[in-house]
């Protein structure tokens, strides 16, 4: 028999591995997988192109509904587009990144990516891995297994400048902990650990590692069930 679907929330802090693992322990399981940072950083893209005041929520509100966004669950070549167009590069931009944390506090815009979230995660017949802030608290509450990937802030900036080829590991340092300054503080679903969330501390684990802890644990879930 084929094994159950399983759905499997990865959060955490930005830096701490979350997408390279998340990816790889989908590959590795023949599961769909999500990332749900670049749905934001999307809606942002098409929010600043479009010349909306990403100063003022409810011009945000207001604008949330307009750009379709679509999202391609293959762990091996994942894919994102904002009404047709390919924005896997656009989207990782410093002036994206900078401003997604203010786009994503908008309680319009998180309804409308969570709506999305969740049919797209009910679509998945094999199983999913989702990555994210909010999955296993406010996203998908009824996950299989929840993990809340964590590490210390120099580990964070290390790999993120490391990531970002030449980036200065200070300044990385000092933007990192302040977006998640900001995306633990908002009030509509901040980052948090679900209570049941099993944590892993990432800090002195290489990504291999990360990835075979992850693979057990889900291997372990999808036989109990
Ligand atoms: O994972 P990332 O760095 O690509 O995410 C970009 C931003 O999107 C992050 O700063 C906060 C926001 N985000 C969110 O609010 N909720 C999620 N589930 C995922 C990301």
């Amino acid at each position: 028999r084929t094994a159950p679907a399983v759905i499997v929330a990865i959060d955490g802090p930005s830096g701490t591995g979350k997408s390279s693992t998340s990816k790889a322990v989908a590959a590795k399981l023949g599961l769909s997988y999500l990332d749900t940072g670049a749905q934001y950083r999307a809606i942002t893209w098409w929010m600043v192109t479009n010349g909306i005041d990403i100063t003022d929520p409810s011009s945000i509100a207001d604008a949330a509904g307009k750009p379709e966004i679509v999202s391609g669950t293959d762990p091996s070549a994942p894919t994102i587009t904002v009404d047709g167009t390919d924005v896997a590069g656009p989207i990782r931009t410093q002036e994206v990144t900078s401003k997604v944390s203010a786009v994503s506090a908008v309680p319009e815009v998180r309804a409308r990516i969570t709506e999305l979230q969740r049919s797209i995660a009910s679509a998945a017949e094999q199983g999913i891995v989702v990555e994210g802030r909010d999955i296993g608290t406010t996203v998908l509450p009824d996950a299989d297994l929840k993990i809340f990937l964590t590490a210390s802030p120099e580990a964070r900036a290390a790999r993120r400048s490391g990531e970002l080829k030449g980036a200065d590991v200070n300044a990385t340092r000092e933007a990192l902990i302040k977006r998640d300054a900001a995306d633990s503080s908002r009030k509509t679903s901040p980052l948090a650990k679900a209570d049941d969330a099993v944590e892993v501390d990432t800090s002195d684990l290489t990504l291999q590692q990360v990835i075979e802890c992850v693979v057990t644990l889900v291997e372990e879930k999808r036989a109990t069930k």
